[in-house]
């Protein structure tokens, strides 16, 4: 069957690859679930990886089969399966079990070792291809009601990750009621995170370069949150009008933004990382007011990557309800299909070039 691969090492190889189609018995135990793709998305990590500037191939290949966010329909099951039966539409997680206690308990999204194992991205073949095999433990039921948001599933996992981590952590604070957030960026992961927030009352500013009227602020304001455009307003002039947040999230990919964040959080307030700079870019910062401000008000800076089934489950319950209370806003992010996996390179001109793409997926079979 077809996959698209690239060598890692080797800047843009993306290829189509001849691939053995997988069956459920590879997985021990009973275990196995089979999925046919229906759809793949597609990100930065995806352009980065076909840059070479990420992503290892699994031992014994020199190919790595791209694609991570994937919406598929179950075609068959071990007989031990109990969560999913043939028919029912699912994603699954990313990342894969390595040895740490982490690992070991189900949170592999919190791995302390070094290597990390992630379909499509490191080590491990990714989904976009015709069909795929994993264990039960990492497919994870989409509901019939939300399949036009198909391929939102995992890049909505890393945002419900991203705002329940910082929950967690401020535990440390015993009362903590947030009222106002930044989330920095209006790609997937800042529209998605401004929904997370929204839907937990919080009072959300989303920040990005364009000025509106635009998609993105069309979105933003979709959700009932404040686009505001840095290109008119700066970060500063808008804690003036605001106050500082209590939460920023930062969602740019772009590294000088994620430090800037720390100069506006208010006290005992949390800046969560969440953007991937495969880059080395170097930028200055002024560093004894960002120290004694944080030290003196108690502030936190949190990084966080990938998600565990816990977050998928909590990011479908909110695409869930942010689809009840927005109808038709969330599917405004699906903006670039691309009909089937024979048009990889269309799909990676997409991602390399348009810059208006919002979200580019494949098309790869329909149930
Ligand atoms: C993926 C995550 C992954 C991260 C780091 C992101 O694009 O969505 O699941 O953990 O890249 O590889
Ligand atoms: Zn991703």
């Amino acid at each position: 069957m077809k996959a698209v691969a690239v060598r890692p090492g080797t800047p843009n190889s993306v290829h189509m690859q001849e691939i053995a189609r997988p069956s459920v018995d590879q997985v021990a135990d009973g275990l196995g679930v089979l999925v046919k793709v229906l759809k793949v998305g597609v990100d930065a990590t995806d352009r980065e990886i076909n840059d070479a500037l990420y992503g290892n191939a699994p031992e014994g290949d020199d190919y790595l089969v791209i694609g991570h966010e994937c919406f598929g329909v179950v075609e068959a099951v071990g007989e031990n399966v109990k969560r999913v039966k043939p028919g029912d539409f699912v994603t699954a997680t990313v990342r894969r079990p390595g040895n740490s206690i982490y690992d070991l308990i189900g949170t592999n999204d919190m791995t302390s070792e070094e290597t990390y194992y992630e379909r499509g991205i490191n080590l491990r073949h990714g989904f976009l291809t015709e069909y795929f095999v994993d264990e039960e433990e990492y497919i994870v039921r989409v509901p019939q009601g939300l399949q036009h948001l198909h391929v939102l599933q995992e890049p909505m996992s890393c945002a419900a990750k991203a705002v329940h981590q910082a929950y967690e952590a401020q535990r440390r604070m015993k009362v903590w009621n947030p009222k106002v957030a930044y989330v920095l960026g209006a790609g997937q992961i800042g529209l998605l995170t401004t929904l997370v927030l929204k839907l937990r009352g919080l009072e959300v500013f989303t920040l990005a370069r364009g000025e509106a009227p635009n998609l993105k602020a069309e979105i933003v304001e979709g959700m009932e949150s404040t686009y505001v455009s840095t290109a008119q307003t700066s970060m500063s002039e808008l804690v003036a009008k605001t106050g500082r947040p209590d939460l920023i999230v930062d969602a740019t990919g772009f590294s000088p933004l994620a430090f800037e964040a720390m100069e506006h959080i208010g006290h005992n307030g949390v800046v969560v990382w969440t953007g991937i700079t495969g880059g080395e870019r170097k930028t200055e910062v002024p560093s004894d007011k960002i120290n004694i401000e944080w030290v003196l008000g108690n502030k936190l800076l949190l990084g966080s990557v990938n998600a565990n089934r816990g977050h998928f489950e909590m990011g479908i319950r909110d695409l869930a309800l942010g689809d009840m209370m927005f109808p038709g806003v969330l599917e405004k992010i699906l903006t670039n299909p691309v009909d089937g996996l024979d048009n990889f390179q269309e799909m990676m001109r997409l991602l390399v070039e348009d810059k208006d793409a919002l979200k580019v997926f494949v098309n790869v079979a329909s149930a």
